[in-house]
């Protein structure tokens, strides 16, 4: 038994959206370590909770006709639904919109302001006169002031990579009533973050706070200078109202990283758990926090500092992770590869899916990408093929041949002290977070697991005369494997591990390095503990997940004469032509037709080959609009992936022109 304490979080999901296999990636993470940490005898708790404040919540609420309140219960209750069905094992879920959280950020908030770290100054913003409220950058769209784009967001250009300020943006209008915005002044509350310049250079450059790459990242930042931090906004906003300033809320990013001391104050409250053994300034537990690599800012420079401002412990470390492609691509709803954790649910076992991440997972912060064949070729070889498998070829026997017990003596005891042997190496993988690693570690004990039973042949004992007992320590040896491989793997898949376990007739078993072979025990029958990936299933998802598109009938095998066979309308109305901003034009190399596009279509950006080389100069097709083939099957070429084609006519090489519609079309529209 050892004496650590330990508190994990995973991020405070938006309780304005459904949860989505880029989300899991963190909590699968996460829950990996809090079970390890657990089955190593620590203590330890996973906690988290819905992050509900913000304008974007306040605004669905709006739209949907419901109170913020309810919205934000109804959104809970999911997402939790969604954990549990993955078998993410929190100690505590709760919410940002709880007493606990309103009294820690008022707390802390005090805090810093008693001790001069909180200053105050009136700015001017862009303000909807008909929503009368004051506009977040994303909710004002309009012109480039640059490159004169149409219908860009108020901080940045997407077609000329430019940032302003949403002042600058011409005919700008509010995305929210399609009003011109006015400018307005107002007193915002900043937290001087700079006070905190020489306290966060050490933190984050203290050995094991951050992972280096992260930790250089943030060196970046740090010379560059500590800009004050804007922590209020003006009512209506969905938030905590600051104390001592009426009509002023606290920043959404304020208030969220409280949510964890909150979630933890809610579970000391229902178990006496002590709240400041964790939390103050001399804590010898240990705080980490699991986050993606996009919210590093929040985590490592302002939580830090605000926790060290309000004399609260500091985290031990923040672990960041990449973020999920999908067959190597940025999760799209026209691909159907932007996934629900409901939709996965409704078609495959949670448990492929942990362990798919887990094989994949290091603990860098590189993306990691699911492709499929790669999922269902993992899974079915190393799951079913190699671990389940070896329960399933030994349990027949000592079922059927000696009532289900086990033999009196272990076979191997060499063997079995190799698989028990590893167990520190294992170990130090997981708490490592590399993952990948430990999995191959393990697939290659299960590998050798297989092996053994390759060499002995039961199947051919079994007809022998006179071998019983050899048949019956074989089968026995191989039982006592696939119980430490079952052991090793219970972090990852805890379904499994329980299900292996009443199988096995025990307790649920700790981390294995005092294991000791089972012997005169007796097992129950074998049931299939986990079936193979049926690739329909996969279609399946996909399909689901397809949004905003009509779904395209398979394309005609025959050829086809386009003046001979006339279409019906229907044949027509399949195509998805829309309207699409060149957002980005450039050379290939080694191509001399393809120039590769980057096209907007309204939701998403595709990336397209055209060969267009010869007509057109890369810097005069940037800005202009055109029509794309929107549901065109995407198509492997040798210099990647064409999602799409853009419409052009000519005769080809220099008389080539592509389709260009009138003033007044926006990205995005539908050609019907
Ligand atoms: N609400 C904030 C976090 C507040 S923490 C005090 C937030 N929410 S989120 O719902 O957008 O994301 C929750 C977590 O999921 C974040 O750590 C985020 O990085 C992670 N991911 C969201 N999409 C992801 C992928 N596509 N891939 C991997 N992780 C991703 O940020
Ligand atoms: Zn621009």
């Amino acid at each position: 038994m050892s004496d650590r304490k330990i508190l994990i979080t995973s991020a405070l999901p938006y309780a304005n959206g459904p949860i989505h296999l880029g989300h899991l990636v963190e909590y699968i993470q996460t829950d990996i370590w809090s079970r390890f940490q657990k089955q190593r005898g620590n203590e330890c708790y996973y906690i988290c909770a819905d992050d509900t404040h913000g304008t974007p919540i306040m605004l669905k609420a709006d739209r949907e006709g419901v109170k913020p309140e309810d919205l934000i219960a109804q959104v809970g209750k999911e997402h939790l639904a969604d954990f549990v069905d993955f078998g993410i094992e929190f100690d505590n879920y709760h919410s940002t919109h709880s007493a606990e959280n309103k009294h820690f950020s008022s707390l802390i908030y005090k805090r810093l302001r008693d001790d001069q770290h909180i200053s105050s100054r009136s700015i001017t913003q862009a303000y909807d006169p008909v929503k009368e409220m004051f506009l977040p950058d994303r909710f004002i769209k309009g012109d480039c002031p640059k490159c004169n784009a149409k219908d860009q967001y108020g901080d940045s250009c997407e077609a000329c990579g430019a940032t302003y300020s949403p002042t600058e943006l011409k005919n700008a209008i509010s995305a929210i009533s399609g009003e011109k915005p006015i400018e307005k002044d107002s007193v915002h509350y900043f937290f001087k973050l700079a006070d905190f310049n020489a306290m966060l250079k050490e933190w984050t450059t203290s050995e094991g706070h951050l992972q280096p790459e992260v930790s250089n990242k943030l060196a970046e930042w740090l010379e560059n200078g500590l800009q004050d931090w804007d922590i209020s906004r003006d009512a209506p906003y969905f938030g905590f109202e600051i104390p001592d300033a009426p009509g002023k809320y606290f920043y959404v990013w304020l208030d969220a990283p409280v949510g964890y001391m909150a979630s933890f104050k809610n579970l000391c409250t229902k178990t006496n758990l002590d709240f400041d053994e964790f939390w103050a300034p001399e804590s010898k537990t240990e705080l980490y926090h699991f986050i993606g690599k996009d919210i590093i800012y929040f985590h490592a420079l302002f939580w830090p500092a605000m926790l060290h401002g309000a004399k609260f412990r500091t985290p031990s470390a923040v672990f960041a992770h990449g973020f999920l492609t999908v067959n190597g691509e940025k999760m799209s709803k026209s691909r159907g590869t932007f996934i629900k954790a409901r939709t996965y649910l409704d078609h495959l076992d949670p448990e492929y899916l942990r362990y798919y991440f887990a094989a994949k997972l290091s603990a860098g912060v590189d993306d990691i990408d699911l492709s499929f064949e790669d999922f269902t070729q993992r899974v079915n070889s190393d799951l079913v093929g190699k671990v389940v498998n070896i329960a399933s070829r030994c349990s027949g026997f000592i079922k059927k041949r000696f009532a289900g017990q086990l033999s009196t003596q272990c076979a191997e005891p060499e063997l079995f002290q190799q698989f028990t042997l590893v167990s520190e190496n294992i170990a130090g993988l997981y708490e490592a977070r590399e993952y990948g690693k430990a999995m191959r570690e393990i697939m290659a004990l299960a590998d050798q697991a297989n092996q053994y039973i390759d060499e002995k042949k039961p199947w051919l004992i079994a007809k022998q005369e006179g071998k019983d007992q050899e048949l019956h320590e074989v089968c026995s040896m191989g039982i006592n494997l696939f119980r430490l491989l079952v052991a090793y793997l219970k972090p990852v898949l805890p379904k499994l591990a329980a299900e292996s376990e009443d199988f096995l007739n025990i307790a649920s078993q700790p981390w294995p390095n005092n294991a000791q072979p089972l012997v005169s025990h007796e097992i129950k029958t074998f049931k299939a503990l986990m079936t193979r990936v049926e690739e329909p299933k996969i279609a399946a998802i996909i399909e689901a997940s397809k949004e905003n598109l009509e779904k395209i009938v398979s394309p005609a095998t025959k050829a086809f004469d386009p003046i001979a066979d006339e279409i019906e309308f229907d044949d027509f109305a399949k195509i998805d032509l829309r309207i699409a901003k060149i957002v980005k034009a450039e050379h290939i190399k080694g191509a001399d037709k393809l120039l590769q596009l980057t096209v907007d279509i309204g939701d998403e950006t595709r990336n397209v080959f055209a060969g267009i080389k010869s007509a057109y100069k890369p810097e005069d097709l940037e800005g202009k609009l055109t029509v794309v083939v929107a549901n065109l099957k995407p198509r492997k070429m040798k210099f990647g992936m064409s999602e799409g084609m853009i419409l052009a006519a000519g005769p080809g090489g220099e008389h080539l022109w592509i389709l260009q519609p009138d003033d007044g079309a926006i990205a995005g529209m539908r050609v019907k």
